[in-house]
């Protein structure tokens, strides 16, 4: 115990000597690879800041290294390099400045991990244009289209809740995907932000779905009740939404979408309705953001996949300096759900233990030099 203290001491010692010390200043001081310097890197935001330091114009994201197929892997089908290739495995994720460090870290890891990088082709939801060009230069030849995502779109229809950062409007950009992504599209994987992929992500893709629209790791134990207020469970015209089925938990960051099923159905439109609900004035259903709306839709419905495949809540709760352990079983997929995010703690020098197995994925920082 004591050593760890010792260590931590003299990493704070070394910190102040770097940010002291002239002759050291070519290494950036840590404080300069938090997230909000994101908004010194990239052009359209540099003028925002008043007082840019000379080094932070180094700082951008290293280039991954160069992934191919394995000889085994499908070869594309007639339509070639087109997004309606039928042999694509389609991944959804977001882009904004926040996560920005995150989502590249998540689209890093896919590709190390999978036989067949050059079939995965990403839809990248974007609240800035100025993204675009990060991606493209981090994975020079990655097969991706990025679409903009209107704040617009469900800015009336979101509530405040416990947590602000459950409130982005980009965090509802999963609900749009069947009508966002090119209809021939027909299965995507939607993927958070803050999490990694360690197994070959072309096994999730090929889970059988049955009838269902929406494939998740189901929790059948957790209290299914505590998501939803009580104003919800004693109104029975609300609470019989779930009369006839056995509602889980399943958490929204990792889900396999059949997106036919989904515009059949129109589940967009029914997710829709059930934020109108909560926005009315009658009092809210629910105090979480974009989770309760699945639930009320889809618990119950939802094609159990392997839990291995959504490691969730290593993110930790509110509680300062809380680390949480992994679930027992297998690992394909480590995901930082909570409020804790890897790069922020890494960063802050006070990781959590399993922080480490994020940072391989990590593309931020100065390119080596040359
Ligand atoms: C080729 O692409 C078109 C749209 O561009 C699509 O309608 C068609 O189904 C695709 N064919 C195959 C074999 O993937
Ligand atoms: C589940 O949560 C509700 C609301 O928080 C609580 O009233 C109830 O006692 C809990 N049930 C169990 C079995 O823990």
């Amino acid at each position: 115990m004591l050593w760890v203290v010792r260590l931590s001491g003299l990493c704070s010692f070394a910190m102040v000597m770097v940010v002291l010390s002239p002759s050291l200043q070519s290494f950036p001081p840590a404080e300069a690879i938090r997230s909000s310097h994101y908004l010194r890197l990239y052009g359209g935001y540099g003028h925002h800041v008043a007082a840019a330091s000379d080094d932070s114009e180094d700082l951008v994201f290293r280039r991954a290294p160069p992934f191919h197929n394995a000889a085994e892997c499908e070869p594309p089908s007639a339509n070639g390099t087109s997004v309606c290739d039928s042999s694509l495995v389609h991944i959804a994720i977001t882009l904004d400045e926040e996560y920005l460090r995150g989502s590249i870290a998540a689209v890093h890891s896919v590709l190390a991990h999978t036989r067949c990088p050059e079939s995965v082709f990403f839809h990248f939801l974007v609240s800035e244009p100025s993204l675009e060009p990060v991606v493209r230069s981090a994975f020079p030849g990655l097969r991706f289209k990025a679409y903009h995502f209107d704040p617009e779109r469900v800015r009336g229809l979101i509530s405040t809740s416990v947590r602000q950062a459950l409130e982005q409007p980009l965090n509802y950009a999963r609900n749009y995907l069947a009508d966002i992504l090119e209809h021939c599209v027909r299965r995507v994987i939607y993927l958070d932000s803050d999490l990694v992929v360690v197994d070959d992500i072309a096994k999730l893709w090929r889970t059988e779905l049955g009838s269902r629209a929406v494939g998740a790791p189901e929790y059948c134990h957790a209290n299914f009740t505590k998501y939803f207020t009580d104003r919800f469970w004693s109104d029975q015209r609300l609470a019989s939404t779930f009369a006839g089925r056995r509602p889980c938990y399943f958490n929204t960051g990792v889900m396999v979408l059949d997106l036919v099923r989904w515009r059949r159905a129109g589940y967009t439109r029914r997710i829709e309705r059930w934020m109108e609900v909560q926005k009315s004035g009658s009092g809210r259903i629910y105090e979480l953001g974009s989770l309760p709306p699945f639930l009320l839709v889809f618990s119950g419905h939802v094609a159990p996949i392997e839990h291995r495949w959504n490691q969730h809540g290593l993110g930790g709760d509110n509680v300062r300096g809380s680390c949480r352990d992994l679930h027992p079983g297998p690992v394909s997929l480590l995901h930082w759900s909570g409020s804790g995010k890897p790069w922020v703690r890494l960063d802050s020098i006070r990781p959590c233990p399993l922080d480490h197995l994020w940072a391989p994925y990590d593309l931020y920082g100065p390119a080596a030099a040359s």
